[in-house]
């Protein structure tokens, strides 16, 4: 169990601004409370109650990076998988177990490294005694394996997914997605990376092999008992975890790491930073930058990924390098050894894809009604019906979504995904994308009182893909839609 002084440690971490509002952008702690003490709740789950909360002294434990997944048999153009989804006990804090829900029977699920081209197919088991299912965020597949809400696996079924990798080098995720659960479930642990790598960018000759590190930020409460809190105010989430683990502490050699960001958490953005050192950002959500930006500070709201590229040999063996969010520490790199490096970081990395002028316009609008309780999510004024298409799209075409959050200047925060493409930010009321909306995007934060324009074409596939705010509380109240893509 946790020591006594651990204990001690927490409380201080705890008011030091762990559980504060610095990691919250756009004050989502006075939303809520101005919300009357809104918690989105799902299912009649009570909000949490947590007298003595479990949390653990900074960079105690050793982060681990998440195992390759082994293909069961691997053919000219395929790669075959096997994942069971199931419950597990896990060490997350040092000396306590606790019980989660998992791809693979590890918290952070097996990395899958697939490659631009070869084709994966996935059987998933799902041995919870709930439904589950699995989507790649991200990704460009079939709409019959994109893990839509309805299309769960009951327990003791199986189901294949099939993914045809035809898209370019990025760090894509999977994740729960089913109907009005996945918040609780991707919080509970049903969450994972999906790598493409792509020949093409080999020649770029990035930092590659084992400097090349996935890493899953995300928050979590834990009871005195270790068990996780889920139902409460996400802004209670006092524990900050790197690939599982809290604020652990990692050992790099003096050289160039790439270094995949994840914002896994279910509702929150960080800032993170490097206490003012430059991080060069070489990839967004849906693969490389046309060109290295360097970065002090990067925003990422919930789901957004960004691929920096961290030098380790500007500093001397026995530096200790913090990536914080704000001034709170998520992880520490340990500069242990020297180590020769022949990787670069190339002026040019992948030009952005031209996309044709657009021929129709959207307006999106997400907000909530806080009339009754639970408060219901909310699209365009209405919430999330399966049964129902709100946008009907020619396959082909290249659309301008306007996307704004509705719940006004002093509301909600909220964020935007859409399934199926990668989009390029356009503006954001009316003034340049920032820079953490470069690149092709398949997520963006939207602000209170703020709308984005992004620009997307609807190619190969046709069928029904959902899009909605990827505060996963949000989605799983109903702040979600569909698209019908036909010919
Ligand atoms: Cu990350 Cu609809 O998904
Ligand atoms: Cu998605
Ligand atoms: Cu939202």
């Amino acid at each position: 169990m946790l020591s006594r002084r651990n204990m001690l440690a927490v409380g201080a971490l705890t008011l030091g601004g762990a559980v504060g509002t610095k990691g919250l952008l756009f004050n989502d702690r006075a939303a809520y409370s101005s919300a009357r003490g809104f918690y989105p709740h799902v299912h009649g789950v009570q909000p949490a109650r947590v007298g003595a909360a479990l949390t653990v002294a900074p960079f105690s434990m050793q982060m681990p990076v998440p195992p390759v997944l082994k293909p069961m048999v691997s053919t000219n153009d395929v790669d075959v998988y096997r994942l069971d989804i199931r419950p597990a006990d896990i060490e997350i804090l040092p000396g306590v177990r606790t019980p989660v829900y998992t791809y693979g029977g590890q918290f952070v699920g097996p990395t899958i490294r697939a490659r631009t081209g070869r084709r994966v197919m996935i059987r998933y088991k799902n041995a919870l005694d709930r439904p589950a299912n699995v989507h790649l965020h991200g990704g460009h597949v079939e709409a019959d394996h994109d893990g839509h809400p309805m299309d769960v696996i009951q327990t003791g079924q199986s189901r294949w997914y099939n993914y045809p990798n035809r898209q370019q080098g990025a760090t894509l995720w999977y994740h729960d997605h089913s109907h009005h659960t996945e918040a609780e479930n991707v919080y509970r642990g049903l969450h994972g990376f999906y790598l493409i790598d792509d020949d093409s960018e080999k020649s770029l000759r990035l930092p590659g092999g084992a400097y090349d590190i996935p890493i899953i930020i995300r928050d979590a409460l834990f009871d005195a008992d270790g068990k996780m809190v889920f139902g409460g105010n996400p802004a209670e989430r006092n524990v900050i975890l790197a690939n599982g683990k809290p604020q652990p502490y990692f050992p790099v050699a003096a050289r160039k790491y790439r270094l995949r960001l994840l914002n896994g958490a279910t509702e929150r953005t960080f800032n993170l930073n490097l206490g003012g050192a430059e991080m060069t950002q070489i990839a967004s959500d849906g693969g490389l930058l046309p060109a290295p930006v360097p970065r002090t500070e990067i925003r990422l709201s919930s789901a957004e990924r960004v691929e920096v590229v961290v030098d380790f040999s500007r500093y001397p063996v026995g530096t200790q390098v913090v990536l914080s969010d704000g001034t709170t520490p998520v992880l520490r790199f340990d500069v242990v050894r020297r180590a020769v490096d022949f990787s670069r970081v190339p002026d040019q990395l992948r030009a952005l894809p031209v996309l044709p002028a657009a021929t129709v316009t959207r307006n999106i609008r997400l907000s909530f009604d806080i009339s009754g309780f639970p408060p219901v999510g909310l699209v365009d004024g209405k919430t999330y019906d399966p049964a129902r298409a709100d946008q009907q799209i020619k396959l082909g075409a290249t659309e301008i979504w306007n996307i704004t959050n509705g719940d006004g200047q002093f509301g909600f925060h909220h964020n935007f995904h859409m399934h199926l493409v990668q989009f390029q930010v356009l503006d954001r009321d009316g003034q340049p994308p920032s820079l953490d909306d470069a690149g092709r995007k398949d997520t963006v934060p939207v602000p209170p009182g703020t709308s984005v324009r992004v620009k997307a074409t609807f190619a190969d596939y046709i069928g029904r893909y959902v899009y909605h705010c990827h505060f996963l509380e949000h989605s799983s109240l109903g702040m979600m839609a569909q698209m019908e893509i036909a010919p």
